[in-house]
């Protein structure tokens, strides 16, 4: 099998982009949205940045008009999928929401079409077990902006083919990203795995140790090697989206995450971060500010608190068959923009002080911090 037009169900943040990238790659796209002017804002959108690319003469002027034709947005789902080999489901993060959609795109789409999913934490065999076609359901998670955000993740479900696997890898190859594979359908996939305890667990070092936010987010920065702050990131993602990533992973398993309240008290104010003016830290206006972080804050701060988190989660996911130490620098790199491999910044500190502290906080805290076999092995 062949994929040559693909069907984008949901023209929100995710699927104009997802729409662009595929039609950019030369694919026929139809893109669907249950009404028409939420259709009409995404083309806006798409035409305004294959403007861009124009303008900074990254494409040429036909380029953009051919890449803009290859996408047509039609609301109707009979006539959206008539022609799709694969169809990329991107409808908001509601497990009912898009088990309805599944039921109604199953009755339409001919038996041998693909659906992937963009789901963030939602389980894929869940998903793939309403449709008739679980062998044919794949995830396949693009980040944010998905025009310049160079890694997706593919996750099969538990009875997904190998040759759909393999499409799907080859697919993401087409538009130009890097494919990670999440081996197994686990909460939070690699990515939200690392990325949503560890929120949390800032939070509790700045409970522990009275940390400022500050100091906090210039030890990621420039002792871990992140690209930013972990709170600047949080804010920067948006506190709706960290709480509901974290409700669905909790929900499947208690031990990938320790919940601090002040996730779910600054999701009930409304500090969500950057797009409601204040999060951790407050903005003055919706446009990209940067927090001063420094060298100077980052050396009043031990964050091995945080190092040991995630290095868990880390060898959590390798011990359990879902990764291994080489994808996972490599989803770490191009999702979270992390500038030194994670296993490299652990040795330094060394692993053996990252299994005592896990130890320490498991005494303190509870077994959440029991460090993972695999750590205890490598000291
Ligand atoms: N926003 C992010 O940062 C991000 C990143 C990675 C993955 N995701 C995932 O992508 C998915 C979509 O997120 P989003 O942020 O783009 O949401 P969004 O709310 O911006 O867009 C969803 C779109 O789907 C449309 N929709 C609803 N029902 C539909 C239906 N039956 N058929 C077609 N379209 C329908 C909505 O009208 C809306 O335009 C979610 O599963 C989310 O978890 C989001």
């Amino acid at each position: 099998m062949k994929v040559k037009n693909i069907t984008v169900l949901g023209s929100g943040v995710m699927g104009h982009g997802i729409a662009q990238v595929s039609a950019t790659a030369g694919y026929n796209v139809v893109l669907r949205d249950i009404k028409k002017e939420f259709l009409d804002k995404a083309m806006e959108k798409i035409k305004w940045s294959l403007d861009k690319l124009v303008s900074k003469e990254k494409i040429s002027k036909e380029e953009g008009d051919s890449i803009f034709s290859r996408i047509t947005p039609i609301v109707d789902l009979s006539d959206a999928v008539k022609d799709a080999e694969l169809i990329i489901e991107v409808v908001p993060e509601i497990m009912d929401l898009k088990k309805k959609v599944y039921e109604e795109l199953d009755k339409v789409a001919a038996p041998e079409v693909i659906f992937a999913s963009n789901t963030s934490t939602l389980p894929i065999t869940e998903i793939a077990n309403t449709t008739s076609r679980p062998e044919k359901f794949i995830g396949i998670h693009f980040f944010n902006p998905p025009q310049l955000m160079k890694l997706v993740e593919v996750i099969p479900g538990e009875k997904t083919s190998q040759e759909v696997t393999d499409l799907t890898l080859e697919y993401v190859k087409s538009v130009n990203k890097e494919a990670v594979v999440c081996r197994k359908d686990v909460p939070g996939f690699i990515i939200n795995r690392l990325f949503i305890p560890m929120v949390h667990e800032a939070c509790f070092l700045k409970d522990r140790t009275g940390a400022t936010l500050e100091e906090i987010d210039s030890a990621v920065k420039f002792k871990l090697g992140f690209p930013m702050g972990i709170f600047e990131l949080a804010d920067f993602t948006g506190m709706d989206v960290i709480h509901k990533a974290t409700t669905e992973m909790y929900l499947r398993d208690k031990k990938v995450i320790n919940p601090h309240p002040l996730v779910e008290k600054m999701f009930d104010d409304k500090k969500l971060g950057q797009k409601s003016g204040e999060g951790y830290y407050k903005y003055s206006d919706d446009k990209y500010e940067r927090v001063s972080l420094s060298e100077e804050l980052a050396a009043k701060c031990n964050p091995i608190q945080i190092v040991a988190n995630i290095l868990n989660n880390a060898a959590w996911l390798i011990t359990n068959g879902a990764s291994d130490i080489e994808e996972i620098e490599k989803a770490a790199k191009l999702g979270l923009g992390l500038k030194k491999p994670l296993f490299e910044t652990a040795k330094e500190i060394g692993i053996r002080k990252i299994v005592e502290e896990l130890n320490k906080l498991a005494k303190e805290h509870g077994e959440f911090y029991k460090p993972d076999p695999l750590l205890v092995s490598m000291q």
